[in-house]
């Protein structure tokens, strides 16, 4: 009998909803600001871990156009901890070939997290081991609805035809272009939904949700997940057949 080896690329996109702050805080006993504060040494970890497992794009979901609407304390304190973890990760993201990336509303962010987060965009442009995109006051429909916009400027200026809008048009003209889909969902906390994240890229994204809060998620759960991505079997809307048939389909991003 012969054994057909499936050729499995690695995954190439890894998009995280990093939920559970504040119930890990508050299971604690402690105020919802020290899970955010543990919220950011996760993160940092993650990022070296994708960087070690050869991961191209990583992609977190820091800030909600929703959280905008919780207590001006904690947005205070997010956005003091979005500061002070460009500060204390520039060095090191130049160092791994870190290029950071924000997606999302800029124009409701102060002019000092902006300016914080423009510099940080320009000094880390040459990196080239992963691309960290930072959802920040970032909503799917928000996105969508701009990128609409967006085209139906083109298309008032006489620059496109309307005929000429399809998904590779539509895809070029979101917060997100030039960067492939995700290949992988998390979310953490036990919450079993995707809350306006990337709602156009996640179409044919693998889903794993696990019961860990965001502070207790770490280098071994984010190995599992990836196990558990490797098991998976993508089919893009195709039959078993077709895609056993066509290996690349097999677990590549598209
Ligand atoms: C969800 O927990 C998490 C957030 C709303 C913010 C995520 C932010 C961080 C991890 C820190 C800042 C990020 C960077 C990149 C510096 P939650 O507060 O909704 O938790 P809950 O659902 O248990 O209340």
């Amino acid at each position: 009998m012969i054994h057909k080896t499936v050729n499995i690329p690695p995954l190439r996109h890894l998009a995280i909803i990093m939920d559970g702050n504040g119930r890990w805080a508050e299971a604690r006993g402690l105020p919802r600001v020290a899970g955010h504060q543990q919220g950011v040494r996760t993160v940092v970890e993650i990022v070296d871990e994708c960087v070690l497992q050869q991961i191209s794009y990583l992609t977190l979901f820091a800030f909600s156009s929703e959280n905008w609407g919780r207590p001006e304390a904690e947005v205070e304190t997010l956005m003091a901890l979005l500061l002070e973890f460009l500060a204390s990760q520039r060095q090191r993201m130049l160092q791994d070939g870190v290029r950071l990336r924000v997606i999302g509303d800029r124009e409701r962010l102060s002019v000092k997290v902006r300016n914080a987060l423009d510099s940080a965009e320009q000094e880390t442009l040459s990196g080239d081991k992963l691309m960290l995109t930072l959802a920040l006051s970032y909503g799917g429909r928000d996105e969508i609805v701009r990128a609409a916009r967006r085209l139906a400027r083109k298309v008032a200026a006489g620059e496109l035809a309307p005929e000429e809008i399809g998904a590779t048009e539509f895809n070029a003209n979101l917060d997100t272009a030039g960067v492939p889909d995700p290949d992988l969902l998390i979310r953490t906390s036990g919450e079993l939904r995707i809350s306006n994240f990337l709602l156009w890229q996640l179409a044919y994204a693998e889903l794993y949700f696990v019961d860990a809060y965001w502070p207790d998620f770490g280098p071994v759960e984010l190995r599992l997940a990836l196990e558990s991505y490797r098991q998976r079997r993508r089919r893009f809307g195709l039959t078993a057949e077709q895609t056993a048939e066509g290996e690349g389909l097999s677990n590549s991003a598209s």
